[in-house]
């Protein structure tokens, strides 16, 4: 801890509870990009190398793993994993799970913002979900679902309805093929969320769940048309993702509390329930490959030191997502339930010119690519 510290001055959260959290990990084995925890890409990097100039790390390049060595003696249990052990564990239609896994498993649109969260994430959000009662005898709606979470809450909760929307028709088939073969019964339904939601889903769902685009924009629109489907005069409630880091493009400081203004004071939701550190999206392999070359190429380096000079030098122009997000930390998002019970949708019409003005694009690509045009 003492010896990352001195290298990364500024991580917050380079906490010793994520530093056994991160050794737990490695004793099962991960590739860089499967790292969960809430300290930086460079905090986790620097802790690396530290573990490999001690001799405690196996990196093995063909595989693209890193792993403590087996002779390393460990007894510290996290908290994590026991929360996402008892879950697993008492899994019931584990086949099924899988097999919906196999068949999300059909390649992102960087277009749609698409990034899943693996299997640990759905079980914790599903877990959070059913701990508030959200799920059981529940009239649910997922506003866009690439996680499968409609099939996740469906195989292990028993809720009365559940319906999809999404853009991505490659998904609604996914999901459709799944509720069909274990009868599940979720309605999938092709819409652009710019546009206002269907007639026939507004003012009928207890709970919506949406992980939207990672910016103002988009999350206050997902959010809004959540809103929108939910019944009024009830409690009713709705799951949404926001980063808790700052990330200059997308979210700093003043963003998340004119998010969580908004989201109070003009939508009438109550935050109740928040889940740290809880999503962690699946790296794609190229990016993972990336970060593998980098660690091989950096070991190579004969002192610690050296080796984070290196890596400090070459990270950021190592990959697009870094270059992107050079603060992002591995596994950055909250889970956050609002409470509503007469929800005021803050977008109410399309997502026009003026919204755009005010809350900014939707997709954090498109904040990035006008950046970057700006930079040149
Ligand atoms: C926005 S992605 C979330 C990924 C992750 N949170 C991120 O920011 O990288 C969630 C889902 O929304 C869907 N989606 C994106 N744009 C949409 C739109 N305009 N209308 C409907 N669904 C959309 C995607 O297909 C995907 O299944």
């Amino acid at each position: 801890m003492g010896v990352c510290r001195s290298l990364v001055a500024n991580d917050p959260n380079l906490t010793v509870y994520e530093a056994l959290r991160l050794l737990r990990i490695l004793k099962d084995g991960t590739t860089i990009g499967g790292i969960a925890c809430k300290m930086k890409v460079l905090s986790v990097m620097a802790a690396l190398g530290f573990l490999y100039y001690r001799g405690l790390l196996e990196v093995d390049g063909e595989r693209l793993t890193v792993r403590l060595p087996s002779k390393v003696e460990w007894n510290v249990k996290s908290l994590v994993e026991l929360e996402v052990r008892g879950a697993v564990y008492a899994l019931p239609n584990a086949e099924m799970f899988e097999d919906a896994l196999r068949k999300r498993d059909m390649g992102i649109i960087y277009e749609f913002s698409q990034l899943p969260i693996n299997r640990d994430s759905l079980m914790r959000k599903f877990a959070f979900m059913q701990s508030f009662q959200d799920v059981d005898g529940k009239e649910m709606i997922f506003v866009g679902d690439d996680d499968f979470l409609s099939v996740t809450c469906s195989l292990l909760g028993r809720p009365k309805r559940v319906v999809v929307v999404d853009l991505d028709e490659r998904l609604l088939e996914g999901i459709g093929e799944l509720s069909k073969k274990y009868g599940l019964d979720i309605e999938t339904f092709k819409h652009n969320l710019v546009h206002p939601l269907p007639e026939e889903l507004q003012g009928s769902f207890d709970t919506f769940c949406t992980d939207s685009p990672h910016c103002l924009g988009g999350i206050l629109l997902f959010v809004s048309r959540g809103a929108s489907a939910l019944k009024q005069g009830t409690e009713t409630a709705g799951y949404f993702v926001f980063q808790t880091v700052n990330e200059p493009l997308l979210m700093e400081f003043e963003t998340r509390q004119k998010l969580l203004r908004l989201i109070t004071n003009e939508m009438n939701g109550v935050i109740q329930g928040m889940l740290p550190a809880s999503i962690k999206y699946i790296t794609p392999r190229n990016e993972d490959e990336k970060l593998m070359a980098l660690l091989l190429e950096a070991t190579k380096m004969q002192s610690l030191e050296e080796y984070y000079r290196y890596v400090k030098k070459v990270l950021k122009p190592s990959s697009k997502f870094i270059e992107f997000y050079p603060e992002f930390s591995m596994e950055a998002s909250m889970i956050t339930r609002v409470v509503f019970r007469d929800p005021k949708p803050l977008i109410e019409g399309e997502y026009d010119k003026e919204a755009e003005r005010r809350y900014g694009p939707i997709y954090s690509w498109t904040i990035i690519e006008r950046y970057t045009a700006r930079e040149k």
